[in-house]
């Protein structure tokens, strides 16, 4: 048992015959944004509801800053936003936020500020019912926001959001994130989550194939970086001769090396002489590339952990 964080210790679920989660171990701590990856039916949302208590484990245990799971306590720590959001489409914005903090037993004071931070202070006395899919969404992050809680547990929260209400999105849980809040968000967005969770997992078929910063997976994965050399004209050849590199086209240079290579690579093309090479582009492996790695490995009968 810990207060300052979610600990998932060997979670197993079965419905039927169905082993859904196989021996799943993590943990979330207070003022980190965790991430989720996984295909379609991985086991994201049963872990969530796992840890929500919203259906029972076969195997494991999980602990919520302190409280069983399904317990009270670890009900009034953790705010959830499904991947479905429901609402009653003859209330406004207003009104359900208003309920909702009633329900939680709050004045209701700050309803208006959290319309306000999700964008939706314009739209904040129309019927939900009249809101679109993305708007909704907003609605269901309002009550995340409202309720400021230890622990926010987000089942593909962008869907249904256009890039730029993404990257509000993002900013507002970096807000609840520094505010000290545990954010675990599940999601197939894989380049937006690149750069905005402090630490990544990833499932396959209802088990945990790796998990670490994006950093820890790359060194992990080994995959090889990538520069691109644009050469000024007619010197592809020339530049690629002298790096040892792969013209990929007429003006271009492929350089493809392991990571503990790139300083000596970078420093190999910066001591060219002037008048070969008009620009560069360093490429190391994106969240897909490692995603693809991790996930093709595991396939479903591997468990690394
Ligand atoms: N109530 C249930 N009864 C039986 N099987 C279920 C139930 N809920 C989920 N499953 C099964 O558990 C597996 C995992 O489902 P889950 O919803 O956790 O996947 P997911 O990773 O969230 O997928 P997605 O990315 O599509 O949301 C799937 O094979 C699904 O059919
Ligand atoms: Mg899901």
């Amino acid at each position: 048992m810990n207060s300052g964080r979610l600990t998932v210790e060997n979670a197993c679920k079965k419905y039927g015959r169905q082993e859904v989660l196989q021996d799943v171990s993590l943990s979330v701590f207070a003022g980190e944004r965790v991430a989720l990856l996984g295909h379609n039916g991985a086991g994201k949302t049963t872990l969530i509801k796992l840890i929500l208590g919203l259906t029972g484990l076969t195997g494991g245990t999980i602990d919520v800053f302190g409280h069983p799971t399904g317990s009270d306590g670890a009900r009034r720590t953790a705010a959830y936003l499904p991947e479905t959001v429901n609402f009653h489409g003859m209330l406004t914005g207003r009104e359900q936020l208003r309920f909702f903090a009633r329900l939680a037993g709050e004045s209701g004071k700050q309803v208006d500020g959290v319309l306000e931070k999700v964008g939706l202070a314009s739209a904040a006395d129309k019927r939900i019912g009249t809101y679109s899919k993305g708007m909704r969404q907003r609605i269901g992050l309002a009550q995340v926001l409202m309720r400021r809680p230890q622990l926010a547990l987000l089942d593909e929260p962008t869907s249904g959001l256009d890039p730029i209400s993404r990257r509000t999105f993002y900013d507002l849980v970096d807000e609840l994130a520094q505010a000290g809040t545990a954010v675990f968000v599940s999601s197939h967005a894989l380049t937006e989550l690149e750069a905005r969770t402090d630490r990544i997992h990833i499932m396959a078929s209802g088990k945990l194939v790796a998990a670490g910063s994006l950093d820890a997976l790359r060194k992990e994965a080994g995959l090889p970086t990538r520069i691109t050399v644009k050469a000024v004209h007619e010197k592809a050849d020339a530049v690629a001769a002298k790096l040892g590199g792969e013209r990929v086209n007429c003006s271009s240079v492929q350089l493809t090396f392991g990571a503990d290579e790139k300083l000596d690579r970078i420093s190999a093309i910066a001591g060219l002489e002037k008048g070969l090479v008009e620009d560069v582009d360093l490429a190391p492996p994106s969240l897909e590339d490692l995603y693809r790695h991790f996930t093709a490995k595991g396939d479903g009968s591997d468990h690394i952990n």
